[in-house]
């Protein structure tokens, strides 16, 4: 018999402790430590005998899922192609940052395709939810909406309305009668979650669970289910700017990584369909300090501007301030610039950025953000119809990035004429830009800044 002590769940990651502390060892959260009751185990022990079950080959004649299109393409494509039949979604983002705007209107869409759709609502009473709807131009499709939480009343009312599409906003709101503890714990979210999938298999209905992400672990975190689903899309921005971005972190149907670029605008979110030009708006003046990444978001090649600031420090430690890149291979590259090329930031803040509010996750994005540094250290611009990519290794040697052409093609209809890459970068000359081959670090110092 499995002994029935009480667990100790970490809301935000869901690793299990055998005890409480203040500080989750497995993701650093602090605070985010919670006691499960323990799950009551049946009279049945593993060594009772179960039934085989039937076992099938890996040939099949089985055509791929029937997927529906909402209309809006930056949605579409993030889920790989469109709506899956009887698969689970989980959208993840902050709270406020927009996701029940995101779902109302792609319910809206669906349901103009001909999709039955359901929106159960947990946070917002339905006069509310029909308020938004009709500012957002939304009240001529055929959503049917609900205000409830309580699942075991929405498991049935789905049940008997069968729709093609139900999202429920939000999973964290969710509670099942059948299990003593609050809306939002770990047990209830995990336990709601693991209702609507598997009803989401057994019935053939697309379901959609809006997550909110909490650093504070007042309520379980998305990454609690997660793994029960079969896509995970994070919504994520910056509260200040107004471009959004759908990032797909897992697909079981789908490529990962794949993003879709919404603006939120007075009347909800609209498509962005080339985040390029949007993300490389106002650069008119050659300025030291900004370099133009050509990067690969998904299956789409993207540019980003990278925008460095340097300057003199009256800190002991310097200030490190990076938004939108990975702090730590940032000082990686501060590193190799000093040790390979003898350029030290010491006594130097130094403060990166990535325009508009994307997060860039890229290791080919190294050689823009040493351009970026560079330029704003020796204050030489970086000419303005450059696109810089490549990954730089510990020993200052440039590694080639995958898609090279993609990007130069997407550069060259930006306006771009020249680019600079590493050595052995594969490029058939088709996008008609200059392209500038380095094999190290240090000749790309020497070439641009005439120093090394
Ligand atoms: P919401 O979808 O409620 O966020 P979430 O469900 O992720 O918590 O979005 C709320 C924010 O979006 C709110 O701050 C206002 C803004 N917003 C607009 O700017 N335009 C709009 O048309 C709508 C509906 C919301
Ligand atoms: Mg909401």
């Amino acid at each position: 018999m499995a002994r029935s002590s009480p667990s100790f769940t970490c809301s935000t990651c869901g690793a299990v402790h055998r005890k409480w502390s203040g500080k989750c060892e497995a993701c650093g959260g602090w605070n985010t430590i919670v006691e499960e009751a323990p799950l009551s185990t049946g009279p049945k022990s593993l060594g009772a005998k179960g039934r085989t079950i039937p076992l099938s080959d890996l040939a099949t004649e089985e055509a791929p899922p029937p997927r529906a299109s909402s209309g809006i393409d930056e949605l579409d494509r993030v889920l790989g192609g469109g709506l899956v039949a009887a698969s689970a979604i989980l959208v993840g983002g902050d709270p406020g940052i927009g996701k029940s705007t995101l779902l109302l209107q792609a319910a809206a869409s669906f349901a103009r395709k001909g999709l039955k759709c359901l929106y159960i609502s947990g946070e917002e009473a339905a006069a509310q939810v029909r308020m938004r709807a009709q500012r957002l131009g939304l009240t001529d499709a055929s959503v049917k909406l609900g205000a409830e939480t309580n699942l075991r009343d929405i498991l049935t009312t789905l049940d008997a309305e069968r729709p093609q599409l139900a999202v429920i906003d939000s999973i964290q709101t969710m509670w099942l009668d059948s299990i003593e503890a609050a809306p939002g714990s770990v047990s209830q979210v995990r336990a709601a979650a693991h209702e609507l999938v598997t009803f989401a298999k057994r019935r053939g209905v697309a379901v959609v669970l809006v997550g909110h992400v909490t650093k504070d672990g007042q309520i379980a975190g998305p990454r609690v289910v997660e793994h029960m689903v079969d896509t995970v899309l994070y919504f994520e921005g910056e509260r200040g700017h107004q471009f959004r971005i759908l990032r797909a972190v897992k697909n079981r149907f789908g490529p990962a990584d794949e993003i879709g670029v919404f603006e939120m605008t007075g009347g909800g979110l609209a498509e962005v369909a080339n985040p390029s030009a949007l993300f490389l708006a106002n650069r008119d003046q050659p300025a030291p300090g900004s370099a133009v990444f050509a990067g690969i978001e998904g299956t789409r090649p993207v540019l980003t501007e990278i925008q460095a600031l340097v300057a003199p420090s009256t800190l002991a430690s310097p200030r490190r301030t990076v938004v939108g890149l990975d702090s730590g291979r940032v000082s990686t590259i501060l590193a190799v610039l000093e040790a390979r090329c003898g350029i030290p930031f010491t006594g130097l803040d130094v403060f990166l950025n990535v325009a508009g509010g994307l997060r860039v996750h890229e290791p080919a994005a190294d050689l823009a953000v040493a351009g970026a540094l560079l330029s704003a250290r020796e204050d030489v611009a970086i000419p303005p119809d450059m696109v810089l990519f490549g990954e730089i290794s510990l020993s200052g040697a440039l590694r080639p990035a995958g898609q090279t052409e993609n990007r130069l093609k997407e550069a060259a209809k930006l306006g771009f004429s020249q680019a600079t890459v590493p050595s052995h970068s594969k490029t058939d000359g088709a996008s008609g830009l200059t392209v500038r081959q380095m094999p190290d670090l240090t000749s790309f110092v020497g070439e641009m800044f005439g120093a090394g």
